[in-house]
């Protein structure tokens, strides 16, 4: 969808011509008889300012419908409850690590089995199906390795023993890739990151393929009650204004970045969609439209979480916080942060190494982001006891 179409499918106020969508901040909308009202009731079934944003995210992804959470794994959440006592997932080995906390030790209690695999091979998928298998749970990219996964073909899997693909897009955002064209049934954001785009808000989406989805998806928004604040509801729409020319600017920084660390002697792996050196390089810039995101993740030659600390400690433009995806950059330690509730073997595993260092590139000019980590290496190695120069 053109940048044209994303601003446009923002509607001004007809009521009033307010250019910018009204904040209906309400608990609930007078009946003129019970039953009877002008499509509003009570704000945890709907709201004004969060039916934009539905229509608004329905639109980007070219999906029947989107529904607005508190939170990323809200969002998460309303999904896995599709399911009952007895189904299982399969899930992506790096999945985010908020969403293993709450498989393992939430959903597990209550009966639902996750069988993590490497789906950046589709076959590993078709293995490990069984009979109770309802849903397939891929992020392309991953947080934090960067895998990128076969939708395609993964959904081909899906459809041929009737469970849903559920596709997290967080990281490509609906600029680069729109998993329901590919053959995804749902996709899920955490709004935090790129569509919000300026580290203001928490929000999560789920956008759905059928009107039958979004009947138990509404359903579930309405009975659980997680549902996103009229405010928050405004600053993402007011996010999405602008998420196109970022997401564009936050990949050719990305771009620059990764060929720096390429070339820097104390980085071992880069791990970065758009490198040809990636296992499914050819893949991303097929169902990313060319675009291959804005994040990066990389680990040293000494790879020791003292290393880390040295270097996620010694950026000036690069803020040492969770999150990702907005106009200010920022790093973290996976290891310690995002994914410290995934146990060490299982991170391991899945290639999470002890000095990995994620990074999401925003909007500042690139040649500062690279002038500020290339300083980072020489002031850790300076001050900081450990050699990364
Ligand atoms: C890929 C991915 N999905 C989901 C989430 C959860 O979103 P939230 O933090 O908004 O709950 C995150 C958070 O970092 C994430 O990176």
């Amino acid at each position: 969808m053109s940048a044209t179409n994303i601003i446009h499918s923002i509607p001004s106020d007809p009521l009033t011509g307010a250019i910018s969508v009204p904040v209906y901040q309400t608990s609930t909308f007078i009946q003129d008889a019970p039953g009877v009202n002008k499509g509003f009731d009570y704000a945890r079934s709907n709201n004004p300012t969060r039916k934009v944003l539905e229509d608004i995210v329905a639109n980007l992804e070219g999906g029947h419908g989107a529904f607005a959470f508190g939170t990323g794994l809200a969002a998460i959440d309303a999904v896995v409850k599709l399911l009952s006592a007895g189904d299982e997932i399969i899930a992506v080995d790096d999945i985010y690590g908020g969403a293993y906390r709450l498989f393992t030790r939430v959903y597990q209690k209550l009966g639902i089995q996750v069988t993590y695999v490497d789906t950046t091979d589709a076959e590993n998928i078709a293995r490990a199906i069984s009979s109770k298998t309802k849903l397939i749970w891929i992020e392309s990219p991953t947080n934090p390795t960067l895998k990128i996964s076969d939708i395609k073909a993964i959904s081909a899997i899906a459809k041929s023993v009737d469970a849903l693909l559920v596709v997290d897009n967080t990281f490509a955002s609906p600029i680069a890739q729109q998993p329901l064209s590919l053959g995804a049934d749902l996709v899920i954001h955490s709004g935090t990151k790129y569509i919000g785009g300026h580290s203001d808000l928490v929000a999560g989406l789920v956008v759905t393929k059928t009107e039958s989805l979004s009947e138990k998806i509404k359903f579930i928004q309405n009975a659980s009650g997680g549902i996103l604040g009229p405010w928050d509801c405004f600053l993402t729409i007011r996010g999405i204004e602008t998420l196109d020319i970022r997401y564009r600017k936050q990949c050719q920084n990305a771009e620059k970045v990764a060929q720096f660390l390429l070339q820097h002697g104390a980085v071992d792996q880069v791990f970065f969609p758009g490198l040809e050196t990636h296992k499914n390089h050819a893949i991303a810039k097929q169902q990313q439209n060319g675009l291959f995101g804005g994040i990066i993740s990389f680990t040293l030659k000494d790879d020791t979480v003292a290393a880390a600390n040295a270097f996620v400690t010694s950026t000036q433009y690069f803020k040492l916080a969770e999150s990702l995806g907005g106009v200010k950059s920022l790093l973290c330690h996976p290891p310690q942060m995002t994914h410290a509730s995934v146990p060490r073997e299982v991170r391991l595993k899945a290639g999470i190494k002890d000095s990995l260092i994620r990074l999401s590139c925003g909007i500042e000019e690139a040649e500062d982001l690279v002038r500020d980590l290339d300083r980072a290496f020489s002031e850790a190695t300076k001050n900081k006891n450990t050699v990364l120069a």
